[in-house]
């Protein structure tokens, strides 16, 4: 079976990838975890498909409790984490005890962050069921919930005792946020894996899920490398925003609802990468590759109309700032990655 270690100074733990994990979930909770009690936090969606599945494989061996939230990003609120304490106190769960975040990125956000913060810290496992999770914020150890001000503004990094995934879950996940995962994939293929690029560039529908584990264990080893040399994202970490930077002005533009945030990556990827191939910092032709593999994975790679003057606010880079610095991350060429301090006054010709 697939495995990675995660080895960071506080804490290490192990990434399984393996299809059909779920069956067997117990037997890999056993290695980490000896109490009884387990809180399972997920969404109505999962425990529809997999509650009673996960239920009665973990019932066997332990004291479980579901809370069930409803899906989606308006879960990632304090008066929902409100919510989740109250159950948590009431299964009178302790330090001693498990959480399971069973469910997407929302999911394991939100019970990550339940986690690090209720009675000081309670012991968790992620098992990601959405690509996004599977790929990218179940790894890491980004925990966090929204404000009305901004998205993911009280948060911490609280690593899991384990990351269990099992990539049969993406059958049943709803295509836009399938390709919206694919986005991220696509975004690890760029700034560091051009073998990856050429296999999504020429697979099949078929080939594509055939090789979904490989492609899982690839993206999880590309962060969990990054992470273990950066854990607190102070420095490299930042590699993993390619495309970001654009993508949050467009989806904030948007208030968070025509373009999902694996859309406007997927647009900001493409546009500064034919930026800086215009400005000669990238190698001519790669912005084309982009684009190829965007259509083909159905997600848009064209800019919308938005004001000038607003991007660089959104970006907190306005005329009022001149002499401030953005770092940018750039691809020197597919797979080839780097970070490039611009001056406020240079920062137009990448947007
Ligand atoms: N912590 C990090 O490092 C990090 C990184 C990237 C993103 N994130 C966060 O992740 C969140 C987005 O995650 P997401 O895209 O997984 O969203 P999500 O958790 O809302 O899941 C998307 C939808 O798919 C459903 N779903 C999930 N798995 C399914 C399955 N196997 N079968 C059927 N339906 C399924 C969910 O119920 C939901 O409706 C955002 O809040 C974002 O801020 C965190």
């Amino acid at each position: 079976m697939p495995t990675l270690n995660v080895d960071l100074p506080q804490n290490s733990y192990q990434i399984i990838i393996e299809k059909g994990l779920l069956n067997r979930i117990s037997e890999e909770i056993k290695k980490v975890y000896t109490n009884k009690k387990i809180a399972i936090i997920t969404d109505n969606n999962i425990e529809e498909l997999y509650g009673d599945k996960i239920r009665k494989e973990l019932e066997i061996d332990f004291q479980v409790r579901m809370i069930v939230l409803e899906p989606g990003e308006k879960s990632k609120s304090l008066e929902v984490l409100e919510g989740v304490y109250n159950e948590l106190l009431d299964f009178q769960i302790t330090r001693g005890d498990l959480i399971l975040a069973f469910g997407g990125g929302v999911i394991g956000d939100l019970a990550g962050f339940a986690a690090s913060t209720l009675l000081r810290g309670i012991p968790y496992i992620q098992i990601p069921t959405s690509l996004l999770a599977q790929i990218d914020s179940s790894v890491g150890g980004k925990v966090a919930v929204n404000l009305p001000q901004g998205k993911n503004l009280v948060g911490s990094f609280y690593q899991p005792s384990a990351v269990l995934i099992d990539p049969e879950l993406l059958a049943t996940l709803d295509k836009r946020y399938f390709y919206d995962g694919m986005a991220e994939v696509i975004k690890y293929a760029c700034i560091l894996d051009k073998e990856l690029f050429e296999d999504l560039l020429g697979f099949t529908e078929r080939e594509l899920f055939e090789n979904m584990e490989r492609i899982i264990f690839k993206c999880c080893y590309m962060k969990k490398d990054i992470v273990v040399r950066d854990e607190l994202d102070t420095g490299e970490r930042m590699v993993l925003n390619f495309g970001h930077t654009l993508g949050h002005v467009i989806e904030k533009q948007y208030k968070y609802s025509k373009y999902t945030h694996g859309e406007a990556v997927a647009i900001g990827m493409y546009h500064i990468t034919k930026n800086s191939e215009d400005m000669g910092k990238t190698k001519k032709g790669t912005a084309n590759l982009i684009k190829k593999v965007l259509s083909k994975y159905q997600l848009p790679y064209e800019m919308p109309a938005i004001d000038r003057e607003k991007i660089l606010q959104t970006i907190g880079l306005d005329k009022k700032n001149k002499g401030q610095y953005i770092n940018l991350i750039l691809i020197k060429e597919i797979g080839q990655v780097y970070i490039e301090k611009i001056n406020n006054k240079d920062i137009s010709s990448y947007m």
